[in-house]
């Protein structure tokens, strides 16, 4: 037998806490275990309960102070970014325009492009992010970089084609036709495909023409179970450039629906500035929006009002949005979520971030199914956080009066010190000093 049984604290959820009680539905069992038989989650008991009842399976006992959760899940990133995160001095557009573009340009090199999917995998990784949604860029093989770089993790994956047909430079345009054969060839080649899924992602409405839009949401109509992801609202001079583009449109929100891209299968990243009408179409069909923190503080976006949308039942995923966010790390984005919560006066509690963080973010992705939670039956992501992993974080665990404390602590300050170990489909990712070395 190859089970395995992951003894310490376990982290599990028993509903959703954006709409009911935390503390009704997360749950910290300090005497908890994890049962994993091939690349599943078996069980989650007691530790007595398991290891008496598996005898054969192999034990692996993690500390007290550490905490055995699902693999971080993160709903919107662009991997094509790793190498300008932390980019100084701009907002949204020109800051897309003076180095996004340039970087993404550098791409059109397959072998540039395999190695930032190696890379931006490596990094996130040692974060303990064990699932990504990313954006690459038009270049097909930038797709074809990711999913070939996630397979050989065995890690499950979204991406998709990034697509623009305007405002943005030569050599980083395709056309509605090309979007829609390049997009369609590579749903054919990977949706579904092991652990991928294919999103069809039109970059935003700016970099479309409305007849790319309308290609991309006829392909949508005639793959309906791969996701759309896109951005929506993120900056007020950029809606105001929608409004000058799209002046038929209602608002931001309708350049989308007007050519099919709406639907519960939709992602909109950022939703900072929405109209009343916008919020209550986003609510009525189910489509999900994409909570990106660290992002929004840093390109100088604003506020994401998570306590009203969850409150219109919405469903809201946590994202780094590298490399706008400044982050490859899940924790520092629970933080940043933390500090905007603070911000708006309605603080997020360390096991509504952490939900955010893994099965939040996958039933926005509608893979609540197989990742995201320590549940019967789900593929084995997993991350096992040291809640004492430096000094500072370990007096603070020290002195807490219950676990809390300690995840809390360990959002606010951990790093990737903090990651123990990953599991990814029931195998161990490698001791963190071998992840380390990796980057
Ligand atoms: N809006 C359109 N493209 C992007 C991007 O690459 N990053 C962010 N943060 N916003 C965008
Ligand atoms: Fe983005």
């Amino acid at each position: 037998t190859d089970d395995k049984i992951l003894v310490g604290p376990t982290l599990t959820f028993s509903g959703n806490p954006m709409t009911a009680p935390w503390q009704e539905v997360v749950r910290i069992d300090t005497e908890g275990a994890v049962l994993l038989q091939g690349n599943r989650i078996a069980k989650v008991d007691k530790a007595v309960i398991l290891l008496d009842r598996y005898p054969e399976a192999e034990a692996i006992s993690y500390r007290a102070d550490h905490l055995i959760c699902p693999g971080f899940v993160d709903a919107h990133a662009h991997y094509p970014q790793t190498a300008i995160i932390a980019s100084w001095g701009k907002r949204l557009i020109d800051w897309l325009n003076d180095y996004t573009f340039p970087e993404e340009m550098r791409l059109q090199n397959p072998d540039y492009a395999r190695i930032i999917a190696d890379r931006y995998l490596d990094l996130t990784l040692a974060h303990g992010t064990t699932t990504v949604t990313s954006y690459c860029t038009i270049h097909p093989h930038s797709v074809d970089a990711l999913f070939e770089a996630a397979a050989r993790r065995n890690q499950r994956i979204v991406a998709g084609k990034t697509c623009m047909d305007r405002n943005a430079p030569e050599g980083l345009r395709d056309t509605a036709q090309s979007a829609y054969d390049d997009s369609k060839a590579l749903i054919d080649r990977w949706h579904g495909k092991g652990r991928a899924t294919y999103a069809i992602t039109p970059r935003f409405s700016p970099t479309s023409t409305p007849e790319q839009l309308s290609a991309l949401g006829a392909l949508w109509a005639e793959n309906p179970d791969c996701l759309m992801q896109t951005h929506l609202s993120e900056q007020t001079d950029e809606i105001a450039w929608v409004r000058s583009l799209y002046p038929e449109a209602r608002d931001y929100l309708d350049t989308y629906e007007a050519h099919g891209l709406i639907g519960d299968r939709a992602l909109y990243g950022h939703a900072i500035h929405l109209e009343p009408r916008e919020i209550d179409r986003i609510a009525e069909c189910g489509a999900a929006l994409v909570h990106c923190p660290t992002s929004n503080t840093f390109i100088g976006s604003g506020l994401f009002d998570m306590a009203g949308l969850r409150a219109r039942g919405i469903p809201i995923g946590l994202a780094t949005d590298t490399g706008g966010g400044s982050s490859f790390s899940m924790l520092r984005t629970m933080a940043a979520a933390y500090e905007i919560g603070q911000l708006r006066d309605t603080p997020l509690h360390a096991a509504e971030l952490m939900w955010l963080a893994t099965a939040g973010s996958a039933r926005t992705l509608h893979l609540e199914d197989r990742i995201g939670s320590l549940a019967e039956g789900l593929e084995a992501d997993l991350v096992v956080l040291d809640l004492a992993s430096t000094p500072a974080i370990a007096q603070r665990a020290g002195e807490a009066k219950d676990h809390w404390e300690m995840v809390f602590a360990t959002i606010m300050m951990g790093d990737d010190r903090a990651v123990r170990d990953v599991w990814i489909n029931g195998e161990r990712a490698g001791e963190r000093s071998e992840a380390k070395d990796a980057i």
